[in-house]
């Protein structure tokens, strides 16, 4: 049996007290109820140390939303794998479609930042997804496989072992537009055929892939309950404590 996992990405929203707030609603929220998935929410990096403080130790897990490659250095305005990771944060986004399409981030930055995640002991989330035209060409698995190639090609078993790949199709993020739990689960099944080509059956058969883009309460749990789809990554509706926990426990 495979973990399940709801990421929450709040991506620029959320200053330290707004975080602060929301992080104590969720606990709150939980309200000594053990969900049957795994929790994660990801601040902005000012707002995760207060975020850090409310969490930290609890079951709801902690990440950012980037990183760069090198450890330490001449890097203005960077934040590191060690840095992130000495805070309390256990995970980290690679490759968001954002960063992948606003900020021009290719498939050799990712690269390097993927290893750095690793390098550092953070579990990377590491995000994948074609474009509306892609899709429309018939192109989105060979797009996927590709990203996929790119980045995780040359990773050892013990390495692939701890990434976290999330689809996310560029057309469905902040939408409104879902995949249907029938596209997730095709490009999932294609994402684990990837996995064992590459790596064989056992980390092909443990790797936890998630859907992405426009999740919420409504549609979740078509989503999830999907063949081959082991969680979500949230954006717009992790930034509700009740929309965020609406995925976490489907009615
Ligand atoms: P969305 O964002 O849920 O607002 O579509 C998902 C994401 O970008 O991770």
């Amino acid at each position: 049996m495979r973990r399940k996992v709801i990421a929450g990405n709040w991506k620029m929203n959320l200053d330290h007290r707004q975080g602060e707030t929301l992080a104590r609603e969720l606990l709150g929220g939980l309200n000594g109820r053990k969900p049957s998935v795994e929790i994660i929410i990801i601040p902005p990096f000012t707002t995760l140390p207060s975020v850090l403080g409310v969490v930290g130790g609890t079951i709801i897990g902690c990440g950012a939303q980037d990183l760069w490659y090198e450890d330490k250095g001449a890097f203005t305005g960077e934040i590191s794998g060690p840095m992130l990771k000495s805070l309390g944060c256990d995970y980290v986004l690679v490759g968001h479609s954002e960063r992948r399409h606003i900020r021009g981030e290719d498939s050799e930055l990712l690269s390097r930042k993927l290893r750095a995640a690793l390098r550092a002991g953070l579990i990377p989330i590491f995000c994948v997804g074609e474009l509306l035209p892609e899709r429309e060409k018939g192109k989105a698995e060979t797009v996927v496989v590709e990203q996929l190639r790119q980045v995780l090609g040359g990773l050892e078993k013990e390495e692939i072992s701890r990434v976290i790949i999330a689809y996310e199709p560029v057309w469905a993020i902040g939408t409104g537009k879902t995949a249907t739990p029938e596209d997730a689960s095709q490009m999932h099944g294609v994402i684990r055929n990837f996995l064992e080509e590459l790596f064989g059956s056992p980390v092909s058969a443990a790797a936890v892939i998630l859907y992405g883009g426009s999740v919420k309460p409504e549609n979740a749990s078509r989503l999830l309950a999907a063949a081959d789809v082991d969680g979500a990554l949230v954006g717009g509706a992790s930034l509700q404590a009740s929309s965020f926990l609406g995925i976490v426990f489907p009615s």
